[in-house]
């Protein structure tokens, strides 16, 4: 059997490593809905509020198909990667995409003006970039220079909510191939990878391309196609659907360790072996994924399309997460504070008590304490952000998650990990550092020299 990974199972099973064993927060997965208090569904399978209802809210196992807010719909444009100024952190961003194209976890770190660096810190889970706005097909590009290094993983990849998913993913010790992929809602299916040839992808900036449209899909490296996928090659008989990706994606691009013991041996394996934190191939104390540029160009919804109720925002009119159960509308995106869900998205605890209209929905929130950011111990964990500095990886729960990594279909179900531990300390939650170097220095001496100061 050949392996095959789902960077979003791989990724949530990594992000999600258990902060505390003894913290209880809901888990959601198939016959699992989240509970009224928390009702949103992550994309790691907990249930909270606030972030947990905005992008990677899983409508299938949320508390009812409003819980997860609406999704921004796709916007074309070159998304230069060259400031901070256009990405807002997870502990921040509350649904408004006009004031932020990208939402970070973990440390971006501008260098030179001229591009992002995707840093991983040891004892970090390294660094995620994922659009505000959603594509439901489209042709998407990125310009990036990989990481190397085992256990290290470079990847670009559209994500539904539903977990469908379009992979370039780049294992630290294989740096003349691209491995490409797809899965129809998180369904691991060992033959859809596909390994693509391309010159050194540390040393040599590559533009990789996905252009996805409703019948077929393409993966394309520096404009030249290298892969085909037809819709009509991916029917299954069993569950008599096509198994292409066909809800509304986002773009992700990030840098994270599958080389940690506490993730399933297949995926260490898969990724080259255990991360070495004291690598050459780390700079300025992190390993780094240089991202510059990133393109968008929108495609009208598919012929046939009949859902179209506005133009603002995607959601689905079921739980099936099929394409035909995908709508747009000018539905609301934003929630007014990090306590508030799509089931009630003005709720602000902060702003006057008599805010009157929630108050029943808002002592059942407030009971619960409930997570509020994906990924980061919110809410009542707080107490727990010691775990992230380097127990994370030897804590017994994280096992749990990690022995879900093995399979795509395991995502669902990564039920006994807590919230995933992000950035190394306060890293994962602050503005991450502007570090600007003279236009000549190369990158190399750009990390000696901030090793200077
Ligand atoms: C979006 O708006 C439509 C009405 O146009 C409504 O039926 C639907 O429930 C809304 N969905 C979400 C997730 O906001
Ligand atoms: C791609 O190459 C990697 C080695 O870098 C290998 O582990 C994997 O099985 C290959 N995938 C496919 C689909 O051939
Ligand atoms: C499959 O889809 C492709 C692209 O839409 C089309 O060119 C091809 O004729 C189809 N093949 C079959 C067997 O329907
Ligand atoms: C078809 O779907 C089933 C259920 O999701 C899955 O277990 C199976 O592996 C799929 N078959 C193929 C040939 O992809
Ligand atoms: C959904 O996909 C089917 C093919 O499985 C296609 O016939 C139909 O037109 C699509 N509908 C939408 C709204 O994209
Ligand atoms: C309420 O305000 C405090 C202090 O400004 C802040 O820490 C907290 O996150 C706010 N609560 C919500 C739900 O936004
Ligand atoms: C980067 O831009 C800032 C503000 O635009 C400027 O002050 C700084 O000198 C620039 N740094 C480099 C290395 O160009």
């Amino acid at each position: 059997m050949k392996p095959s990974f789902s960077a979003s199972a791989a990724i949530a099973a990594t992000f999600a490593l258990s902060v505390s064993a003894a913290n209880s927060i809901p888990t959601c997965g198939p016959n699992q809905l989240c509970p009224s208090s928390s009702p949103c569904c992550s994309q790691y399978g907990q249930c909270g509020v606030g972030a947990y209802c905005l992008g990677g809210c899983d409508p299938r196992y949320s508390y009812d198909l409003q819980s997860c807010v609406a999704a921004p719909t796709c916007k074309s444009g070159d998304f230069e990667l060259n400031s901070l100024d256009d990405v807002k952190p997870n502990t921040q961003y509350l649904g408004d995409s006009s004031t932020a194209n990208w939402v970070s976890s973990g440390t971006p770190v501008v260098y030179n003006n001229e591009s992002v660096l995707l840093t991983m810190a040891p004892n970090t889970v390294g660094t995620l970039l994922m659009s505000t706005h959603y594509v439901w097909y489209g042709e998407v590009s990125a310009t990036f220079t990989t990481s190397q290094g085992a256990g290290v993983v470079t990847a670009f990849i559209m994500m539904s909510d539903v977990h469908d998913e379009i992979d370039f993913e780049f294992v630290g010790v294989d740096m003349t191939h691209a491995q490409s992929n797809y899965y129809f809602q998180g369904i691991t299916d060992y033959n859809n990878g596909a390994n693509l040839s391309v010159s050194d992808t540390r040393q040599n900036t590559h533009t990789y391309t996905f252009n996805w449209q409703p019948d077929s899909l393409t993966w394309a490296i520096d404009g030249n196609v290298m892969r085909t996928l037809n819709r009509n090659q991916t029917y299954n008989s069993t569950t008599q659907q096509y198994h292409y990706p066909q809800s509304p994606s986002r773009i992700m691009l990030s840098l994270w360790p599958a080389g940690l013991a506490s993730n399933g041996q297949g995926t260490v394996d898969w990724s080259g072996g255990l991360v070495n934190w004291d690598s050459q191939y780390m700079q300025n104390g992190y390993y780094y994924a240089v991202f510059s540029d990133v393109k968008v160009n929108c495609y009208n919804p598919p012929s046939g399309f009949s859902n179209n109720h506005g133009s603002a925002a995607y959601y689905y009119t079921s739980g099936y997460g099929t394409n035909d159960t995908v709508a747009t509308g000018n539905n609301n995106t934003k929630l007014a504070s990090f306590q508030a869900t799509g089931d009630n998205p003005n709720y602000d605890p902060n702003a006057s008590a008599s805010a009157s209209a929630s108050k029943t929905s808002a002592s059942a929130t407030m009971s619960a304490t409930p997570e509020t950011v994906p990924g980061i111990s919110g809410g009542g964990a707080q107490g727990n952000a010691g775990a992230e500095d380097g127990s994370s990886g030897s804590s017994g729960s994280s096992g749990s998650s990690g022995s879900s990594v093995s399979s795509a279909g395991a995502s669902q179900s990564t039920g006994s990990s807590g919230g995933f531990s992000q950035g190394g300390g306060s890293t994962g939650t602050s503005q991450a550092p502007k570090v600007v170097a003279g236009s000549a220095v190369a990158l190399l001496g750009f990390f000696v020299a901030c090793l200077l100061l």
